[in-house]
């Protein structure tokens, strides 16, 4: 049976327990082996993924993002529920806000961003104008009202490349640009969900002011504390999105 509904779980989101009769599974695509979780929620299988693999032991700049959507597409996934901790460049979005973006900003530098390398790949320019998916956006809106949860349905999500922080003047850039939130996960993982036609959304939940907002230096630590505080909020809001 194909797997239509899969989550990619970012930091601070690793556990499928929202699933039952979980099994594990290697899925090979010519960017690499990916290993995944496939189980049922209410009688639907749904797939996930940690982003940064086992113990959070892939950095952003190295997430093999080919290989994480080559797979889910294998699997036969149309919909894809992202999550991603975020620093905060807009006042209005706080720390344990859920934001389900609709615009990015690609600041990253390293990184393999599309399927259509050339070559036997091929060569294609897909559109981009509204890279998240509507659909799913509502659903998950509408989710997070129905669970108390506040949110916002727009949001410019910067993707830098990390795995630092960035500096002060670095967010007073992006502020400038338009951006109202930081991370380092969301692109290419949106767009090469994209080239592989899936309808894929970003479940942005704030950690933090970003540097120079914020009053104190940043740590990880504090991102993945927001997280664990906010996991439960995260859990209750896959829930509802994933049997909409
Ligand atoms: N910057 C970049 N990535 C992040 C941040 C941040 O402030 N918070 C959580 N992920």
């Amino acid at each position: 049976m194909s797997v239509k509904i899969a989550i990619i779980g970012g930091t601070g989101v690793y556990n499928p327990d929202i699933m039952t009769d979980i099994r594990d599974e290697t899925v090979a695509t010519p960017y690499g082996d990916v290993q995944l979780k496939i189980g049922s929620y209410r009688n639907r299988p749904v797939a996930f993924m940690n982003r940064h693999g086992e113990g959070h032991s892939v950095p952003p700049h190295l997430v093999n993002y080919r290989a994480n959507i080559a797979a889910l597409k294998k699997l036969g996934v149309k919909y894809v529920l992202a999550t991603a901790a975020v620093g905060s460049l807009n006042p209005s979005m706080q720390p344990g806000h859920f934001i389900f973006v609709d615009q990015f900003l690609d600041f990253t530098k390293s990184r393999q961003t599309t399927f259509f390398d050339g070559g036997s790949a091929g060569v294609a320019h897909i559109d981009m104008t509204n890279p998240y998916c509507p659909e799913l956006r509502d659903i998950l809106s509408r989710a997070a009202r129905g669970q108390g949860l506040i949110s916002h349905p727009y949001g410019t999500y910067i993707c830098t490349e990390g795995p630092r922080f960035e500096t002060t003047a670095e967010i007073k850039m992006y502020r400038l640009f338009g951006g109202d939130l930081v991370g380092m996960t969301g692109f290419p993982e949106v767009s090469l969900a994209r080239e592989a036609e899936m309808c894929y959304a970003t479940i942005a939940m704030v950690t933090n002011y970003a540097a120079g907002i914020s009053p104190t230096n940043l740590t990880h630590q504090e991102v993945l504390d927001m997280m664990v505080m906010n996991s439960e909020n995260i859990r209750k809001l896959l829930m509802q999105a994933v049997v909409w």
